[in-house]
């Protein structure tokens, strides 16, 4: 007897192995997530070196980045409690630009130099989900370092100019949108640009959404992305690592803090991956069975007899 499968069961068969197969592709980059623990283009701290002559900073590879410090916040009026942080950043960087973007400016800047984001912008549920994609677009346009107001400055930043592009990377994996810094126009935050269209989905949890459409979780996927693409030093990301004690350039005052929690839910997904694979089979079974039973209705609704008939070929 050949071996074959029985008619009913080809049916929700072929439509298991699409949904694994979707499923897989769908969530490969965040699965890739979990096995991130090596870092190839990683930034050490440095302390600049001063130039004898003028006592300006000197480091000891080119400028790339302008010397530009991006901060937002709803208007002008910077909270009590991270005026401190913003001046320590403010009072060590005193030959830098320094641009708050606030609701209106943010809003106006979208408006007037990238007109096709404005309506993606405007339907955004959340102002943080405005707050994280504006931070992309100023560092597209006009280069230098994204700093989140919680933020404050520990040590100069020119080494950190010295890079194309970079982004620090996040506890325990991917890397996070609360530091960043960039060239004007660099692939990586041009290809961030093009994506936050397409990953904005409202997927009904507020948590979610902005963690999957703007935050972190987003960025970190667009970098897993841009990674397997990047060939050239220029369009590399790099990476700046977790401080050590004594040699940081940034110091976190915990401000806004929500957004660390994102990475921490994609390793508990992770630390629990035999509880949703065994879910995920569960899964496969109900929709594999109720599948079966539908196509049996509808393909031999009569007796059993007709069925067993079948089964010994015409
Ligand atoms: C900014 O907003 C706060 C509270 O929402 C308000 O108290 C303050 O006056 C505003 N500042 C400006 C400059 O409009």
């Amino acid at each position: 007897m050949r071996f074959a499968i029985r008619r009913p069961f080809a049916i929700p068969l072929v439509i298991l192995g699409l949904i694994v197969i979707i499923g897989v592709v769908v969530t490969f980059d965040y699965i890739t997530l979990l096995f991130d623990s090596v870092n190839d283009n990683a930034i050490d701290f440095e302390v600049p070196a001063t130039d004898k002559d003028t006592g300006q900073p000197v480091t000891s590879h080119p400028q790339l980045i302008p010397k530009i410090l991006h901060q937002t916040w709803k208007n002008e009026t910077v909270p009590e409690k991270w005026r401190a942080a913003q001046e320590s950043c403010l009072q060590s960087h005193p030959d830098f630009e320094y641009k708050l973007w606030t609701d209106e400016s943010a809003r106006q800047f979208i408006a007037d130099e990238y007109p096709w984001f404005l309506d993606t912008y405007d339907s955004y549920p959340f102002n943080i989900m405005r707050a994280d994609a504006i931070r992309y677009f100023v560092l597209h346009h006009f280069g230098g370092i994204y700093i989140d107001l919680d933020e404050g400055c520990q040590s100069r930043l020119d080494p950190l100019l010295t890079y194309p592009a970079w982004v620090r990377q996040a506890d325990p994996t991917g890397v996070s949108n609360s530091v960043m810094g960039s060239t004007p126009r660099h692939p990586f935050f041009m290809r961030v640009m093009l994506e936050l269209k397409n990953y904005n989905f409202n997927w009904r949890v507020p948590y979610i959404t902005v963690m999957y459409a703007t935050g972190p979780l987003f960025l970190s996927v667009i970098w897993k992305q841009h990674k397997r693409w990047a060939v050239s030093d220029a369009e590399q990301v790099w990476i700046l690592m977790p401080p050590e004690p004594g040699a940081a350039y940034f110091n976190d005052l915990h401000g806004s803090s929500w957004h660390e929690d994102d990475a921490k839910w994609i390793m508990y997904l992770g630390g629990h991956w035999l509880l949703f694979t065994v879910l995920g089979f569960v899964l496969a079974a109900v929709v594999g069975l109720t599948s079966y039973l539908v196509v049996r209705r509808v393909y031999y609704p009569r007796t059993s007899l007709n069925y067993k008939y079948l089964e010994y070929g015409e």
